[in-house]
């Protein structure tokens, strides 16, 4: 096992949509993803989608969470070949970041309730429902085998802010806005 090199904005395998992979029990696929598992831990993210670490494939990692405060304790879900839909209409802005975008924090549009089907790495059929930030994760990632950045699902570039900024930036940019 290795810890992948993370691919960072301006590069091209990150605006291309990755390819499917079909059969997951393949020593090269079950190579990449045990790869990525200690990538994700190295970097201490919440979640990882092959493109990142230069493979265009459909293939995430994302920890299934409701707090970011516990997150980095729960184990990643690896979902091959995944499909994410909305569950509903309803849609919330939180704060996102990305180990390809280092530094910078922006609020993001996302469903509230998200449905993924996938298989696992075993080859496995997966499904589930996800809300809040589980959802959000699973739609940045899935976002990245698509070659979408979470930039580019911003509708207003003044809520990105720098990370040693963050505090000031939530207080005095996003919750004032909020009030209105
Ligand atoms: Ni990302």
């Amino acid at each position: 096992m290795a810890v992948l090199d993370i691919a960072k904005i301006g590069h091209p395998v990150l605006l291309r949509r990755a390819e499917p992979v079909g059969d997951p029990t393949t020593g090269d696929i079950r190579r990449l993803v045990a790869d990525m598992r200690e990538t994700l831990e190295e970097a201490r993210g919440l979640g990882l989608a092959a493109p990142q670490v230069r493979e265009s494939l459909r293939i995430l990692l994302a920890r299934p969470v409701g707090k970011r405060e516990t997150a980095r304790q729960v184990p990643p879900l690896v979902l091959v070949d995944p499909v994410v839909e909305p569950l509903g209409e309803e849609m919330e802005m939180g704060l996102e970041g990305c180990l390809s975008i280092p530094s910078l924090r922006g609020l993001v549009p996302r469903y509230r309730r998200v449905r993924y089907r996938a298989v696992d790495e075993q080859g496995e059929a997966v499904e589930g429902e996800a809300e809040g930030l589980f959802a959000r994760i699973l739609q940045h990632e899935i976002d990245h085998l698509d070659g979408i950045l979470f930039l580019m699902r911003m509708p207003d570039l003044r809520y990105l802010s720098v990370e040693e900024q963050l505090e000031r930036f939530l207080a005095e940019v996003v919750a004032p806005e909020s009030r209105k």
